[in-house]
């Protein structure tokens, strides 16, 4: 099938190059041509396990080809799927202008009947905005008898694990009411639905809000986790203990509920605010996602407060080593990182930070630039070199096991401040370091 994909960001990317390797033919349309540029040469700006070889793969096969030429890629599309970014608003809505900006363009384009698939996290009612305008553009150019359908089909994609999520999907939502879409989009999925039914189709607004629901929903396990982390502090009990304790109860699950330093990236702060805000729109009373972004606010402090407590606020002219910058692993995304939290406040306080990070450096070296309370390490072990105490802030698999020996011996005072909890309290303390932790007693 020949396939059309609006944006090259993460979502649209992984999706693409998935669909290619499936044996469709897809063409990339972006609006920004240095990426195409890049992308036309196998350079892939973003960091994501197994896409680098997919994308230059199917686009050596001829599966997968880039361009800017919207009126090139409209053509080449019988399903034109727009992936483009919906980033906050000032106040917390979703901005949907580049979504609407890619359906203008195919209707301005268009010359024959398309789906038209919205993969993009829109807020609930953006489909049938699309439709009109659509419409709209296509009355004002004479060409009212061009027959088009807008499908929702939101994207459920993890950063880190998104090639393989994209190849093996839980489900698969269609969100339309046409007989005729359905049956192609059926096509189009069918390499992915072949063990099992994955497909549920439902009417366009379930299918958008699905998206939010779905993400507001692990928000609120994490926040709610976090919540009781503090508790347990608190009370003297393990949240590691409770986590097992009440993940073995398969109503609630083990996934999820690993409490931390809040939740971080480009989706769930974004997709909470902005459902929070729609809620708001309608005068609908929303306490428990208000709850959800407060708890998720004050979790990114946590770690920082434990700092300050040990250092009796006193953090002016220190040096902190700190491991970990990506808001998760296996990515070098810092949207809405913890880490960019702590180092922020470490700063504020008058502190200095050296930090590695598998992956992430040159994003944060583009975020922040030089400055002299921050020096970017080669190794996890340089970042300790003049270090008071370690804050470790992602759980990359490299930092579980280190030389707790060597960390001892290097921190001027030996003193952890661990925001994923990957360490065993009582080990790091026969090693004689000082441990904090989330959600354990000291
Ligand atoms: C999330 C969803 O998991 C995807 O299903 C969705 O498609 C995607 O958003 C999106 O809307 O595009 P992602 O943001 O890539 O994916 O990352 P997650 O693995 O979900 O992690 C989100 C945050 O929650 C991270 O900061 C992570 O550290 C945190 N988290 C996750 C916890 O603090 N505890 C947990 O138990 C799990």
């Amino acid at each position: 099938m020949n396939l059309t994909v609006f944006g090259v960001g993460y979502v649209g990317l992984v999706q693409a190059a998935v669909l290619a390797e499936v044996g469709h033919n897809v063409m990339c349309v972006d609006i920004d041509a240095d990426k195409i540029d890049r992308l036309s040469n196998d350079i892939i700006q973003i960091y994501e396990p197994g896409l680098q070889n997919l994308v230059a793969d199917n686009r050596s096969a001829g599966r997968i080809t880039f361009t800017t030429d919207t009126e090139k890629a409209v053509a080449h599309g019988q399903v034109q799927i727009i992936a483009v970014g919906t980033p906050s608003d000032e106040d917390g809505s979703a901005d949907i202008r580049y979504v609407l900006a890619a359906a203008e363009s195919i209707a301005l384009e268009m010359d024959q009947p398309k789906i038209i698939v919205s993969k993009s996290t829109v807020p609930v009612g953006t489909c049938d905005k699309l439709r009109s305008q659509i419409t709209d553009v296509l009355n004002a150019r004479g060409r009212g008898d061009l027959a088009f359908e807008v499908v929702s089909n939101p994207e459920f994609l993890k950063e880190g694990s998104a090639v393989a999520d994209c190849m093996k999907p839980d489900r698969i939502i269609l969100g339309t009411n046409s007989a005729h879409a359905e049956e192609l989009m059926r096509e189009l999925y069918a390499p992915f639905n072949r063990n099992h039914e994955k497909i549920i189709v439902m009417d366009v607004r379930s299918a958008e809000f699905t998206k939010y629901a779905a993400n507001c929903m692990l928000a609120t396990k994490i926040s709610f986790m976090n919540e009781m982390a503090g508790l347990a502090e608190k009370l003297e009990a393990n949240i590691e203990e409770v986590r097992k304790g009440i993940g073995s109860d398969p109503r609630i699950g083990y996934d999820f509920i690993y409490p931390g330093l809040g939740y971080g990236g480009s989706c769930f702060p974004k997709d909470v605010r902005a459902l929070i805000k729609a809620a708001g729109n309608i005068d609908f009373h929303a306490p428990v996602l208000n709850a959800v972004e407060e708890r998720n606010n004050h979790q990114k402090m946590v770690l920082f407060e434990k700092v300050s407590q040990h250092f009796n606020g006193d953090l002016r002219g220190r040096k902190f080593a700190l491991w970990g910058l990506a808001f998760k692993p296996n990515t070098d995304d810092m949207r809405e990182a913890p880490s960019r939290t702590i180092m922020e406040s470490l700063w504020r306080a008058g502190a200095s930070v050296s930090a590695f990070d598998p992956e992430a450096m040159p994003e944060c070296q583009r975020i922040y630039g030089q400055r002299p309370d921050l020096l970017l390490c080669g190794t996890k072990e340089a970042a300790l070199q003049g270090a008071e105490a370690l804050l470790i802030a992602t759980e990359w698999k490299s930092f579980r096991a280190p030389s707790f020996a060597m960390i001892r011996d290097i921190l001027t005072t030996p003193v952890i401040f661990d925001g994923r909890n990957l360490y065993d309290p009582a080990v790091v303390a026969r090693h004689g370091i000082q441990y904090y932790s989330i959600g354990r007693k000291i």
